[in-house]
């Protein structure tokens, strides 16, 4: 695939990592696959903005070929330090030698402890511009966007805003554009990356993306670092992420379990029977067989979620407990949850599972529902008007 002009001067020429199935340290699922964007800005002075996980380094530079001597390059834009945008850089540098860096202070002292280089930085801040000729780039500091250095930068005459990490999906396409693409899979991903990422950082967002609005500046195009640009409606992007940084939901219940010999599953599809008829949307995940990003990402726009657990060694199965480590770290807010499971002769599960609900900051319903070893059938109808119960609070 060959460098892609985005707009005039501008070229994409990132990498399309196709196979990578797991993201961050086997937090993320990446089913389809992600692509790392870099973005040449040709002007009387030449900009890279960003570069791409470094086993993808001579692709980046193979492309950048196709526009220019990569030795050209004035400045390489770093918007931010974590490795899949910043891994390319040693290799770039290593041909663009006097290419100045240009970045936030803690984006630079992110990359003095990933690369140690003795590379030339210039430190900007929110408002600074940069002149490269016709095209000026303008800079605002989007901290904890999801890192501490992470910057957003826009081209003002353009008005083209790259911000990195934010409004992306890790989506590979042969396509690079968002009126190219499947619109279910885009918004899809869209939302799977903001839910397993973004949701604890929602205030922020909201407050950022206010910020950008007060500045009145207009947004022809997102260029995100992952998956599709947004051209056609970057609004589009701009109202669902204010919409999740809202915390709005819908009445919709989503529940998921783990289970050792099938009582606990006996007693979520009776649960999930019970909101059913109450007239609620739910949705039933097995955590052993549904990727637990996906079973998040079904969680972002639903109010309630129903939990359970068999017990083992007096408290809850180990994916179990995987899965609410992660969901401690997310705090979804305005949510509420509910706890039930099975044990033969000492409970804990359900204890555990109440605890973390409470320590992710998502209301506890209760009370919860508990059946030894294997729910009868006067247990089992408890279970449906559990279930009935819980959708009444979610709508
Ligand atoms: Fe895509 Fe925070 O890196």
């Amino acid at each position: 695939m060959p460098a892609i002009q985005i707009y005039k001067d501008i070229y994409w020429v990132g990498a399309i990592d196709w196979n990578v199935r797991s993201f961050h340290g086997h937090t993320y699922s990446t089913k389809r696959g992600t692509t790392y964007n870099a973005y040449l800005i040709m002007d009387e002075k030449i900009a890279l903005v960003d570069t791409v996980y470094g086993p993808f380094s001579d692709e980046m530079i193979e492309r950048i070929k196709e526009i220019v001597d990569p030795q050209k390059i004035d400045y390489i834009i770093a918007n931010h330090v974590e490795t899949d945008h910043s891994g390319a850089l040693p290799a770039i540098k290593k041909i663009a030698k006097n290419a100045k860096i240009i970045c936030s202070a803690k984006c630079k002292d992110g990359l003095s402890r990933h690369y140690y280089g003795n590379w030339d930085y210039q430190i900007v801040k929110t408002g600074d511009t940069l002149k490269l000729g016709k095209k000026t780039l303008s800079f605002l500091e989007a901290p904890m966007i999801h890192w501490p250095d992470s910057m957003f930068t826009y081209l003002v005459e353009d008005q083209i805003l790259m911000p990195n990490d934010a409004f992306g999906q890790h989506y590979a396409t042969s396509k690079r554009f968002d009126d190219e693409v499947n619109q279910f899979e885009l918004m899809d991903e869209a939302a799977k990356y903001y839910a397993n990422i973004l949701i604890p950082l929602g205030s922020l967002i909201l407050k950022k993306i206010q910020e950008v609005q007060k500045m009145n500046i207009p947004i022809k195009m997102i260029a995100p670092s992952h998956g599709i640009i947004w051209r056609k409606d970057p609004a589009k992007i701009i109202n669902a992420y204010i919409d999740w940084a809202s915390n709005k939901t819908k009445p919709k219940a989503v529940v998921v379990f783990e289970t050792m010999w099938g009582a606990t599953e006996k007693m979520a599809r009776k649960i999930t029977e019970g909101v059913t008829d109450a007239g609620i949307e739910v949705k039933l995940f097995d955590l052993n067989q549904t990727d637990r990003t996906e079973i998040i990402k079904e969680m972002l726009d639903a109010k309630g979620y129903l939990i359970g657990c068999s017990t083992h060694d007096n408290d809850m199965l180990p994916n179990m407990g995987g899965f609410l480590t992660f969901l401690k770290g997310l705090k979804p807010k305005n949510r509420i949850a509910a706890a039930f499971g099975s044990y033969g002769w000492a409970g804990g599960a359900v204890k555990g599972i109440e605890e973390a609900i409470k320590e992710s900051g998502v209301e506890l319903a209760q009370p919860s529902i508990s059946a030894r070893y294997v729910p009868d059938e006067n247990e089992l109808k408890n279970c449906y008007e559990f279930g009935k119960e819980f959708a009444k609070k979610i709508k």
